[in-house]
């Protein structure tokens, strides 16, 4: 299977995002990446509900949704109602995770488990057959256009061999600082799913920086 390409909307244009929609629809994009942050999880706050039902009305590609929230069994079915196809948690944020794992599921969403860049590989152990993603965070979530954590190809390595030993079919998703110097050398590592925001949208041309990510 060739990688995946999910631009952040969290760095798109929020004064006229129908046509940074629009933009990923006609691109080679192939999944619309949302960040829901709620300045707890977190230390900002983003968007919710009414701009993800927003997006699926005019998407023609899979909503890929990052909580970055505390708590996030209490809104999941809410999640499915405006139209996630993917809904990814926080290990640090699920006392429960394999309960969380299981509601997602059971609502016939994929699930996905985001962690922290302090959050070793060895914590996913128990549950990475359980699974359809995992994010690896490559910055400390909160914001977009950080800089790049090196360590991460290390950790994208680690959870390759652990996914190959469990026989699990969970993708390896990279989120944040992802750009056209790094972009190689994650997929050589074994990264499946590229999330990019800054390096999409602050470029002069979005859509051939779509393309050369996914090339
Ligand atoms: C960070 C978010 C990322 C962010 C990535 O907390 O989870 O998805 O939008 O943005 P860039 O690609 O700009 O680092
Ligand atoms: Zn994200």
């Amino acid at each position: 299977m060739s990688h995946l390409i999910a631009p952040s909307v969290l760095s798109a244009n929020f004064g006229n995002l129908n046509k940074d929609i629009e933009l990923i629809n006609r691109s080679d994009a192939d999944w619309f990446h949302l960040d829901v942050m709620d300045g707890v999880f977190v230390p900002n706050i983003s968007f919710g509900f009414p701009i993800i039902k927003a997006i699926k009305k005019l998407s023609t590609k899979p909503l890929d949704v990052h909580l970055m929230i505390v708590n996030p069994d209490n809104y999941t079915l809410a999640f499915k109602e405006v139209g996630a196809d993917i809904l990814t948690v926080h290990l640090e944020a699920c006392s429960h995770l394999h309960r969380s794992i299981q509601n997602i599921k059971n609502l016939g969403m994929k699930v996905g488990v985001a962690i922290n860049p302090h959050t070793p590989i060895e914590s996913l152990k128990d549950i990475i057959s359980d699974i359809d993603l995992v994010c690896l965070m490559s910055v400390n979530p909160g914001f977009g256009g950080q800089k790049f954590i090196e360590n991460t190809f290390e950790k994208v390595r680690d959870l390759k061999i652990l996914i190959e030993q469990k026989k699990s079919k969970a993708l390896i998703e990279i989120d944040g600082g992802v750009d056209l110097k790094n972009y190689k050398k994650l997929i050589e590592s074994g990264a499946n799913v590229l999330v990019a925001g800054n390096t999409v949208f602050n470029s002069e041309n979005p859509t051939e920086t779509i393309k050369l990510l996914k090339a």
